[in-house]
């Protein structure tokens, strides 16, 4: 991982390249004086000569001094709309060109205004990831070169905030990992293999991991009729995190962990098939959130659920038409044995109220119609209780990772019905995909929990960068997890 450094002014320092941040209509770049008279005289001229315009993410690369051995001037756009997201995506941009130009150490101001400085860190270690990929020989040029980022800040952070973040991104890069590894490395094993080094060395933690027959003990007959078409054994993870045994909230964090959805006897088109090894990122961002609540000693109590398993249509594969019974003896007939997430989480939701989990994040790559709608930008969110909900939203804005409230009317509810059980998985008519994966889960919800369902099939991956989210996994939603149980804590200290 990168190395951070704040420091509250140049002196002293040297680097391979020096960022300049300069805002749209302003006179000159920002933080200019920092330079010599020399540097500057070169800046404020190349500006002229370029015809800079501090355009958002416009770029000038100039030649440094001794010191400072290339000069990148990045626009910020104008300063009335400098928004915290915007200091992701500048940093971002600088962190990427600093890796395509093979330098390894960057020196820059906090991009804008001095207050952004964590939103400044935000954006180098979402630029820092690198996926290694399984190469024979590893390209070396390919590698990113950059090791210090080093951020001037007048009044600096504190390096306690700085190894938070340090630790959250951690977290961040291993679900990044689980969701790019393919199929045949992240199996169901595997997940339970990293829960267990993730656990391994914490305090206050604990693990337990239920085999397809335990699971059949606790007649998880949802679970298990997904599971068993295929010949990975599957798990259901459980986590647990004790960090304040006098709050008598268990916070359930639970996700979808199917290795590969192949869609199972209503089988997917081979067209994009391969992208399900993604199917997932639910659970990896729930594995990464306790692996940084629990490194960051966080005063609450976690509970993470997995429901691990691969969805595939072998010979004792679960039918469309079976009638099944989940955990609740709630019995679902299966319209469509590709709408699979819904009925392994349907036992862990169960299992995770069981457990004493009062207020829950459910995670999944649930519907292809939440993509249909919000494409890769906002992540769905369906909820039982406006203020669970409000804080997950409002967590959310501070992340940057956007996310939009889908309705969740009485109406809805016709969508799920089954004329010969309680109800349906899916069905042909594919009306309100989204809502409907929400309006099945909240079946599975008691009246006294406050649930969210997360539907993030669109945000946990992307097929091409945007903004500052490079391609492939994004790690979503664990910084707005994180961030929403610390702000847990101070309302509740506030009370
Ligand atoms: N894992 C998929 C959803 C998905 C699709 C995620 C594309 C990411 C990218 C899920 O299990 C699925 O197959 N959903 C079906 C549900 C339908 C059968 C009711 C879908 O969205 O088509
Ligand atoms: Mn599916
Ligand atoms: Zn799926």
């Amino acid at each position: 991982m990168l190395t951070i450094r704040i420091k509250k002014d140049l002196k002293q320092l040297e680097s391979d390249l020096l960022c300049i941040f300069s805002f749209e209509g302003s006179k000159q770049p920002e933080k200019l004086d920092l330079l010599d008279a020399k540097l500057k005289k070169k800046v404020l001229d190349a500006v002229k000569t370029f015809g800079f315009k501090s355009k958002i993410k416009e770029i000038l690369l100039l030649e440094g001094s001794s010191k400072f051995k290339r000069l990148l001037l990045i626009g910020l756009g104008k300063k009335n709309k400098l928004t915290n997201d915007k200091v992701r995506l500048v940093s971002h941009l600088m962190i990427k060109q600093a890796n395509a130009l093979k330098v390894a150490s960057v020196v820059a101001p906090v991009p804008g205004m001095d207050k952004y400085g964590n939103e400044a860190i935000e954006g180098a270690l979402l630029a820092d990831y690198q996926f290694k990929g399984l190469y024979q020989k590893e390209d070396k040029d390919k590698r990113h070169t950059l090791k210090t980022f080093t951020l001037l800040q007048k009044s600096p952070i504190a390096q306690k905030s700085v190894d938070e973040l340090l630790t959250v991104f951690d977290a961040v890069q291993l679900a990044k990992d689980l969701v790019n590894l393919p199929s045949n490395i992240v199996t169901p094993t595997y997940l339970e293999k990293t829960a267990k080094e993730i656990v391994n060395g914490q305090k206050n933690v604990s693990i337990e991991v239920l085999s397809e027959t335990d699971a059949e003990k606790k007649k998880m007959g949802a679970f298990l009729a997904v599971a068993r078409g295929s010949k990975e054994p599957a798990k259901m993870i459980v986590m647990t995190y004790t960090g304040n045994p006098k709050d008598k909230n268990i916070y359930g964090v639970v996700g979808k962990g199917i290795t590969f959805d192949s869609g199972g006897i209503s089988l997917k088109p081979s067209a994009g098939m391969s992208l399900m090894k993604t199917d997932m990122a639910g659970s990896a961002a729930a594995l990464g959130a306790f692996k940084a609540v629990c490194s960051l000693g966080l005063e609450v109590n976690l509970l993470v659920v997995i429901a691990a398993t691969e969805n595939m249509p072998g010979g004792e594969a679960y039918r469309p038409g079976d009638i099944i019974t989940a955990s609740n003896g709630k019995t679902i007939e299966v319209v469509n044995t590709d709408a699979e997430g819904r009925l392994v989480l349907a036992d862990a939701l169960v299992y995770a109220q069981s457990l004493g989990a009062n207020k829950i994040i459910d995670m999944a790559t649930l519907t292809g119609a939440c993509i249909v709608a919000f494409g890769n930008i906002h992540t769905g969110l369906m909820g039982n209780n406006i203020d669970w909900s409000s804080r997950y939203l409002e967590s959310s804005r501070q992340t940057g990772e956007k996310t939009w409230e889908l309705p969740m009317d009485e109406e809805y509810d016709e969508l799920i019905k089954s004329d010969i059980c309680d109800m349906v998985n899916a069905s042909e008519a594919r009306k309100a995909g989204t809502i409907m994966g929400g309006k099945f889960l909240e079946q599975f919800i008691e009246k006294k929990t406050s649930w969210i369902h997360l539907d993030i099939a669109g945000t946990s991956y992307m097929d091409s960068a945007m903004g500052y989210l490079d391609k492939h996994a994004t790690g979503t939603p664990i910084r707005t997890i994180v961030n929403l149980l610390k702000s847990e804590i101070t309302s509740r200290s506030k009370k």
